[in-house]
């Protein structure tokens, strides 16, 4: 039953690898300077959230993206794994009774199940933390400059106008149904700022051009619209094993998806749609864009 494994999933088997292994290492039990102490469970609760498997697509982009430019690899894992921690966080908080009540994530019990919502919210503190961390500490190899871009894009991104004010409007949506232009903003907030994040972090970390900057930014955007709009659909047509996740819990709750709204057969065209036009933007760097232009396929198409 398993397909096969195409070169552009093995590549990203590789580089999720490389980022479970780093983030293994920044959530080692060592206190880094000036930290106190690592209290065991928050610390275990932590690692289950974020090391417990997840296709790492996020550092991937940041990665690819950087590569795209001459940017340093070592740097963009870094970067990677700091919105990985940050995504993580998301994930944690997101499942929480007082969100989306949810048991099962990436084909574990979620953090709150495993041990219990305060420690599930202290556990997504810390990750979001730590996030900032991480890109300010000197072991990530950039200027100061390159630091504090990377610190406000990603604030902007998860933040109040960004992934954070989207779980707000998902919220609200469950009571009164957004309009099709209010779903969009709202997915663009809850899940395309880490995704637009992701992919204008490779320019902050090269240094590139503001052009490429805001090119990037909008391939970034667009990857995003498409990645939420795969995940609702599975939603609604994958089942649990096969997501590691709950499946048709959007339709239950009544949550605001376009799937809903428009229908699974307009989001299958939709998703094509938006992966031609992420490929357009990007065929300008040629050959050099051919993982990136894999990449936004893959989301469009991925099974879990
Ligand atoms: C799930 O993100 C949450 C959404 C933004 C829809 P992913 O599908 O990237 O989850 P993991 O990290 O692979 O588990
Ligand atoms: C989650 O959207 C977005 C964030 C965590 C910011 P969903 O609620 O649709 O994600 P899943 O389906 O639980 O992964
Ligand atoms: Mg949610
Ligand atoms: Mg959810
Ligand atoms: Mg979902």
């Amino acid at each position: 039953m398993n397909a096969q494994v195409t070169p552009f999933e093995t590549k990203l088997l590789a580089s999720a690898r490389q980022t479970g292994t780093l983030l293994m290492e920044l959530l080692s039990a060592e206190p880094r300077p000036q930290e106190i102490t690592r209290p065991a469970r928050l610390l275990d609760a932590m690692r289950h959230g974020a090391l417990n498997g997840g296709k790492r697509l996020r550092p991937f982009l940041v990665v690819e993206s950087a590569a795209l430019f001459g940017g340093d690899s070592a740097a963009a894992l870094r970067v990677g794994c700091a919105l990985e921690c940050l995504h993580s966080y998301s994930l944690v908080h997101d499942d929480l009774p007082a969100m989306d009540d949810d048991d099962l994530r990436r084909g574990q019990p979620t953090v709150h199940i495993a041990y219990d919502e305060a420690t599930a919210i202290l556990a997504g503190d810390s990750l979001l933390t730590y996030a900032f961390d991480i890109i300010a500490d000197p072991e990530t190899d950039l200027t100061d400059r390159a630091k504090t871009e990377l610190v406000l894009a990603l604030s902007r991104a998860a933040g109040i106008g960004g992934m954070a004010g989207g779980q707000a409007f998902d919220l609200a949506a469950e009571k009164q149904a957004p309009d099709e232009a209010g779903i969009i903003t709202l997915q663009a907030m809850k899940t395309g700022a880490l995704i637009r994040f992701a992919c204008e972090a490779g320019t902050i970390i090269a240094g590139a051009p503001a052009a490429d900057r805001d090119r990037m930014r909008r391939f970034g955007e667009i990857v995003g619209r498409a990645f939420q709009l795969a995940d609702d659909l599975l939603d609604l047509t994958s089942d649990a094993a096969t997501l590691g996740k709950a499946a048709g819990k959007d339709a239950a709750r009544g949550k605001g998806t376009l799937v809903a709204l428009k229908g699974q057969a307009w989001a299958e065209e939709e998703l094509d749609r938006l992966v031609g036009e992420a490929t357009a933007l990007i065929a300008v760097y040629g050959d050099k864009a051919q993982t990136l232009t894999e990449a936004a396929r893959f989301v469009a198409n991925r099974k879990s």
